[in-house]
Formats: structure tokens, sequence, C-alpha cells
């Protein structure tokens, strides 16, 4: 059988790096989609999935623009063949309290974050159903679930990820594709490290495992939401959080 093609955006990220190396470990063909000016980013990448050789690869796109993520699906058809599984991973934070919110932080960080999932799912979602099999990983937060200071922005993202999930499955349940959406908690990224250190101090004491998750503690979440015999589990939030926010 030819592999799965799966695609992560935010690719060469914190999370995406290690949801990359699960999913080609799991015998997948991996697409990293990022943005091509992350140089610096870029080279670490590829030396840390050099091991993997041909079965991870990058491809240059913004999932802010629609046509970027139309072209991305298209090239990658041609080349590895249609898509079956996207994990939506590319994500930004623009911190701030809402009184100081500037209308680019809120615009910006939606653009990414929100708008990137439907660019994504709108451009490779029919020839999922039609080829009667799809898996759909959403990485949303534990902020979209209870809200954080200073990110009314991002928990707005996040939390409208997990209601297009919700939506999106229900849609395509009955052709062999499923949606789920993951909300990690704090992690070792880059993305969480930016947090001032007293503030992460804080929160840290937060969290009842009292440590930051690792990021192939997401990537193993994905790689048993995405595998072939996972099909019945669909619209739901599989919360990896060390016990930060507790909810059944
Ligand atoms: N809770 C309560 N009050 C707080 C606060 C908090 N967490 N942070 C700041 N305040 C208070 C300040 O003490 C200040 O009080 P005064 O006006 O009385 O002096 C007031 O709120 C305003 O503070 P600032 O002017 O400093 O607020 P700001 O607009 O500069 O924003 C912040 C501060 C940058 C948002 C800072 O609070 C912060 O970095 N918070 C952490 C945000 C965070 O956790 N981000 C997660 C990023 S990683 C991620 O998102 C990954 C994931 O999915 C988990």
């Amino acid at each position: 059988m030819t592999k799965r093609v799966a695609v992560i955006t935010g690719g060469i990220g914190g999370l995406g790096t290690a949801i990359c190396k699960q999913l080609a470990k799991d015998g997948r063909q991996v697409i990293a989609a990022d943005l091509g000016s992350r140089q610096e980013r870029l080279a670490a990448f590829r030396e840390e999935t050099r091991a993997f050789d041909g079965s991870i690869v990058f491809a240059p796109a913004d999932v802010s623009k629609f046509d970027d993520c139309a072209h991305l699906i298209g090239h990658i058809a041609d080349k590895y063949g249609s898509v079956d599984i996207i994990v939506n991973a590319a994500g930004i934070t623009r911190d701030t309290s809402l009184k100081k919110m500037s209308e680019a932080q809120w615009a910006d960080l939606m653009h990414v974050n929100l708008d990137g999932v439907f660019n994504m799912c709108r451009n490779s979602v029919a020839g999922m159903t039609e080829r009667g099999f799809g898996r759909i990983v959403n990485i949303s937060s534990v902020n979209g679930q209870t809200g954080q200071f200073g990110q009314t922005n991002y928990s707005a993202a996040k939390a409208g990820m997990h209601g297009f999930t919700m939506a999106l499955a229900r849609e395509v349940a009955k052709k062999g594709v499923t949606v789920n959406s993951i909300s990690p908690g704090y992690c070792r990224t880059e993305m969480v490290m930016k947090v001032p250190e007293d503030i992460r101090a804080q929160i840290v004491a937060q969290i009842p495992v009292g440590r930051l998750g690792e990021p192939f503690e997401i990537a193993r979440t994905v790689g048993f939401l995405t595998a072939d015999d996972a099909g019945f589990i669909t619209g739901a939030n599989i919360p990896v959080n060390g016990g930060y926010f507790m909810s059944f």
C-alpha cells in the first residue's frame, strides 16, 4: 500500500517538528508546511529530521493565504499523492491585554490561527470525502478552553477551532473522514518560553504534573487520532495539559 500523505502546518515549529517525526514513524509521507522566510528555524528542522530521509519534506506556504493553501495542496497531489491527513498546527501569539490590543494584533492572529484552518480544510476536504478516508487534527489550546490573561485574541481563535472541528466532523462523518482537536497545555516550545519567566513559573506551579509538557507528548496524541483504525473518534477534543485544566 502506498504511504498516506500527511501535511502539518506550522510544521517546522516546536510542536510541528515533533508531529512530523511522529507521523513519519507511523509510516506516513510527511510534508511540513511553514513560512519559507523562517530560514534559521528551517535549517534546524532539516538537521533534526535528517534521519528521516525523504519521508519528511518541507514545502513553503503561508496558511493565512487561501491561494497559498490551494497551491500547496495541488503541489502535494502532483508530487506525492492526494492529502489524507491534515494537522493544523500553525499558530502565533500576540499577547497583550484587550485595552492595549491593536486591530493588527487581533487580525494577524485570526488570519493565521483560524483562517488558516479554513484555508487548509476547504482546499482538501472534498478530495478526502471522495476517496472515503481522511484525518484532520486541529491543534487548539487549553487557553481556548479556560481563557488566559492577555490572550483574548488567541483564546477566541483556539475556542473557534473547536467549533469548526465539531461542525466539520458532522459534515464528513459518513465519508470516512474524522475531524478532532487537541488542546495542549503549556509545553516546552519557543512560544511558551517567550512568556516572561516569572509569569511562566506561576503557570507551571498550577500544573498538577509539576512540569511543562514535552512536544512529543502532543505528537503521540496526533499519531493516535490519525491512525487508520481511529475512525470512531470524531468531533472530539483531547486535552493534553498535565492536569492544568480538568473537565469532562
Ligand atoms: N493575571 C492577573 N493580572 C495580571 C496578569 C495575570 N496573568 N498579568 C498582568 N496582570 C496585571 C498587571 O499586574 C497590571 O496590573 P496594574 O495595572 O494594577 O499594574 C495589569 O494586569 C496590566 O498588566 P500589563 O500592562 O503588564 O498587561 P499587558 O497588556 O502588558 O499584558 C501580558 C501582560 C504580556 C499578557 C502578561 O500578562 C503575560 O505574558 N501573560 C501570559 C500570557 C500567556 O500565558 N501566554 C501564553 C503564551 S504560550 C501559548 O499560548 C501556548 C498555549 O497554547 C498554552
